[in-house]
């Protein structure tokens, strides 16, 4: 158990809130298992009908403590992992995901936008897919997911070029439903969960599995993503570049190629 995870139930809904707000939620293993059980255990709880991701102290998440990845403790190939069990049970959630995005939401706390059913983000969220900067490659199968939702060609853009953007461009590029002023995420999350909470619950989830189509493909991209994502997290440039986060100095890569 962990308490940098709150798990808040109101009514039908369940409300899954990060709760590191000194490291910016950044996610740690023991916090991707407190979500893993909470959406896997959802699935069988009749009383949940959706859940809400959000953040506590104005910020949705940093993305994987980067402090375990210069351990090699952040991301694993290993099913069983923490990282991957909150991936797959992500991937796979039957009953309507919705995310509340106040602050800053990094790396993961992008990438699990795409497998949520509807998205709020505040002013003044700043977003970004830092992995290249990382040395690092997209996952929780978002270099499928994402170009689907975006096109390539802003796919590449924000994965490639890896700059910060807001929510204005995250709903322009498709994966932001709505924009609130500053401090009104979570309540717009949990008040569109209590609309689609009060529908037919069946019809709902037939509606989302036939929305999401089969997830074997899905589960494929992030084996694929994962087993190139574990042999770049040892690499130089990604040794260098965590590294320079912790140390808080700009990394340099003139060094690191191959
Ligand atoms: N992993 C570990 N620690 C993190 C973190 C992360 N992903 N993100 C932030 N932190 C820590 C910082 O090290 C700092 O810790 P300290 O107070 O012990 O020094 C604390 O959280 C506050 O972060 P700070 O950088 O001082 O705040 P900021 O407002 O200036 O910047 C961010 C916030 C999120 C923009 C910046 O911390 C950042 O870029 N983090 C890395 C994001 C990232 O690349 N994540 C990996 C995704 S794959």
């Amino acid at each position: 158990m962990t308490d940098h995870v709150q798990i808040e139930r109101r009514g039908p809904i369940q409300i899954l809130r990060l709760n590191r707000p000194d490291k910016k939620n950044a996610l740690s293993p023991a916090m991707y298992a407190a979500l893993a059980d909470a959406l896997t255990a959802a699935v069988t709880d009749a009383g949940i009908r959706a859940t809400v991701i959000s953040g506590a102290g104005g910020c949705f998440t940093a993305g994987n403590d980067i402090a375990d990845f210069a351990a090699g403790a952040g991301k694993s190939t290993d099913e069983e992992a923490p990282v991957s069990r909150f991936l797959k049970a992500l991937c796979v959630h039957p009953k309507p995901l919705l995310a509340a995005v106040e602050g800053v939401a990094i790396g993961v706390g992008v990438t699990m936008l795409f497998h949520c059913d509807f998205v709020v983000a505040a002013e003044g969220a700043k977003l970004q897919c830092p992995f290249v900067n990382l040395g690092l490659v997209p996952e929780a199968a978002s270099s499928l997911l994402m170009p689907r939702i975006t096109g390539h060609q802003i796919a590449a853009e924000m994965m490639m070029f890896a700059e910060r953007f807001g929510p204005h461009e995250a709903k322009a590029a498709g994966f932001v439903n709505r924009v609130t002023p500053l401090g009104g995420a979570e309540a717009a999350a949990i008040a569109a969960a209590e609309i689609v909470a009060a529908k037919p619950p069946e019809a709902i989830r037939l509606t989302k599995a036939l929305l999401r189509g089969d997830p074997a493909e899905r589960l494929a991209r992030m084996e694929e993503e994962g087993r190139i994502f574990a042999a770049q997290m040892g690499s130089a440039e990604a040794r260098e570049a965590f590294s320079a986060f912790l140390e808080k100095r700009t990394p340099d890569f003139t060094k690191t190629a191959a």
